[in-house]
């Protein structure tokens, strides 16, 4: 049975956990310059951007190539999707070639129709409604800083903007078990039932209005950029919106001791959060970026079965 990543929870706590104990091993090997990996034995990984992307399209070409694959980038508007190829067709012509299929697109719905017909792994690159990707080496560097401390007694802060980022730390939460107090203005909520289920599934999540009362003793501090890929025409407002969701110095003193930075980046350093802050010690945001290569490329080691 062919498995997917489309969503945050298409994978368990022990899937997590084994991709995790790789992407360790992974890392140190790369560290060491042992970069290749004959995993993939030559076959083709598809990644096909509707999007503009900087890390998820480096890290993945390279996490391919290293796992002994071909990397095969794509702007969407060089395909046949973009003149109407029905997905149906275009995801059994697509497994007739590759051995997995990453794909940044608009909506989760895409992805499952892509998952309907095709016999190799669908990988969600980002999408209006998740970031798995994103939020699996977030999580893998949040466990390298506790370093064998129980990830389930942390307290997480979300600040910001309820999108794509957010809905996936709610996954990742009731995933994981960690407490997850999330600040969003009012009409910038996460997604109601993404929301709903990983508080029945975690009771320490919660959705409050006030970074100060988010943060208050928080073990790490996330945010996003505050007008996300294709929100630009409703830049002014939510600039406006926002304005007092930013992650300052003074936000960080609040937290608990050792509290670290989390963002996923591209950021907007002086809006959703300080260039300072960026900056500072607590800030992790190049281990996340970094961690992305390599959870990634234990994912595909994952999703697909060796030769
Ligand atoms: N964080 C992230 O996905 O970055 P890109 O948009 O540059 O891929
Ligand atoms: N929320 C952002 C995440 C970028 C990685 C966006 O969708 O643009």
């Amino acid at each position: 049975m062919t498995k997917h990543y489309i969503t945050f929870r298409d994978l368990s706590l022990d899937e997590y956990n084994h991709i995790f104990s790789r992407t360790k091993k992974l890392k140190a090997e790369r560290h060491r310059g042992q970069y290749l990996r004959p995993h993939l034995g030559g076959r083709s990984v598809g990644l096909i951007f509707s999007k503009p992307s900087t890390r998820t399209r480096v890290s993945f070409n390279c996490a391919v190539s290293e796992l002994g694959g071909m990397p095969i980038a794509m702007n969407v508007s060089e395909t046949q999707f973009v003149r109407g190829e029905p997905i149906s067709h275009s995801a059994r012509v697509f497994s007739r070639y590759l051995a997995g299929l990453v794909i940044r697109t608009y909506h989760e719905s895409e992805l499952r129709g892509l998952a309907q017909y095709a016999t190799i792994p669908i990988v969600n690159a980002l999408t209006n409604e998740q970031h798995p990707c994103q939020v699996m080496a977030d999580v893998f560097t949040f466990l390298e800083i506790l370093d064998g401390k129980p990830l389930e007694n942390q307290q997480v802060a979300w600040v910001g903007d309820g999108h794509n980022m957010a809905n996936t730390w709610l996954e990742a939460a009731a995933v994981f078990g960690f407490g997850l107090k999330l600040a969003c203005p009012e009409g910038y909520d996460p997604d109601p039932v993404i929301l709903k289920n990983a508080i029945n599934d975690n009771p320490k999540v919660k959705l409050i209005r006030s970074p100060a009362e988010a943060v208050a003793g928080a073990n790490a501090v996330n945010t996003d950029c505050f007008v996300s890929m294709d929100q630009e025409a409703e830049a002014k407002k939510r600039l406006a919106d926002f304005k007092d969701y930013q992650v300052t110095s003074e936000i960080m003193a609040k937290t608990a001791p050792g509290a670290i930075f989390m963002h996923c980046l591209p950021a907007h350093p002086g809006e959703e959060a300080t260039d300072e802050v960026m900056e500072s010690p607590a800030s992790v945001i190049f281990d996340q970026a970094e961690n992305r290569l390599h959870a990634q490329k234990a994912l595909l080691e994952y999703l697909i079965p060796p030769l």
